[in-house]
């Protein structure tokens, strides 16, 4: 490793219409999965990959989001005398979890426009690219193996997973070629996106990627593209077909939660409630028979 440690950013800017009225004043990436912000369990992850420093780019409502990372001393205090030290550690934990910065984006441009605005923060080093609608279960180690790909490869590493050809135009499509590793591919084209009949294959970008600090000179002049925004796969087709940079994917097979639209987010906390320990033996059998009343 030739580079600084990697950094984490975590785009929260978006405006989540999907979930109005309760993202009317709270950031989507607020909104509790089981009991902990789905933002999070993104941050959670970084850190257990290894990132320390993560920098999270903001919309409106971000107070919310500062507050979650920074000490709450009045509350603190009530549980400690109280002596509740379960409470206390888990409100201790997010203040601690890693070294948060954030800043904002202004106006919603896009994602690729989100992560441009990592520029000053991140500077001339690959850093991790984090999106809270997709959780990665934390038993599958994904982002650790891009890091280390990263590494091998000293290029873009984005995770791809396989999706019904029925949803493809939900996310952005690679078309690939295999490399010598399994699981790890070639990227040489992508598109956001796609009808799917125009879709290079079934391989969906699923929201992690590690990005080569070229990235930031291809989105100064990227165009928008789907819906008017300045995407990333944009930015990334321009590096995946470009000689001297090159993309690659790490093909996921694990455990992902979907938290971007309402159905798949009460998906989301039923399958991570029922796993969970304090949770799972009572909610277990009540969904069978709530599901057998149906
Ligand atoms: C974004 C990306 C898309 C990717 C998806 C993964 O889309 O633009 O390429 O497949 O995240 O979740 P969004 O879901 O933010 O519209």
């Amino acid at each position: 490793m030739s580079h600084k440690p990697f950094k984490a950013v975590i785009p929260a800017a978006g405006l989540g219409t999907r979930f109005l009225p309760a993202t009317k004043a709270m950031p989507k990436e607020m909104l509790p999965v089981v009991d902990k912000p789905a933002i999070q369990y993104v941050v959670e992850e970084a850190v257990h990959a290894g990132i320390e420093d993560v920098l999270i780019i903001i919309g409106r409502n971000k107070n919310n989001i500062a507050n979650h990372f920074d000490s709450m001393p009045e509350l603190e205090e009530k549980l400690r005398q109280k002596g509740d030290s379960d409470k206390l550690a888990k409100v201790e934990h997010s203040n601690d979890l890693a070294d948060i910065h954030l800043v904002r984006q202004g106006e919603p441009k896009g994602l690729g426009h989100a992560v441009l605005r990592a520029r000053a923060h991140v500077g001339d080093h690959p850093f991790a690219v984090l999106l809270g609608d997709d959780l990665i279960d934390e038993r599958d180690p994904l982002l650790t193996t891009m890091l280390a790909e990263y590494d091998k490869r000293g290029a873009t590493v984005i995770a791809l997973m396989e999706v019904d050809p029925d949803s493809i135009h939900l996310y952005g499509a690679a078309a690939i070629e295999p490399t010598e590793t399994d699981g790890v591919v070639r990227v040489t084209g992508l598109v956001e996106k796609p009808r799917k009949e125009d879709a290079p294959s079934n391989l969906a970008i699923i929201g992690r990627y590690v990005l080569s600090p070229d990235v930031f000179d291809v989105l100064e002049h990227t165009e928008p593209g789907k819906g008017g925004e300045i995407q990333l796969t944009d930015a990334l087709q321009e590096l995946a077909t470009d000689t001297n940079a090159g993309v690659y994917g790490v093909v996921f097979s694990g455990r992902r939660y979907d938290t971007g639209d309402r159905l798949d987010y009460i998906k989301a906390i039923v399958q991570l409630a029922s796993d969970r320990e304090d949770l799972g033996p009572d909610l277990r059998p009540w969904l069978k028979d709530f599901a057998a009343g149906l």
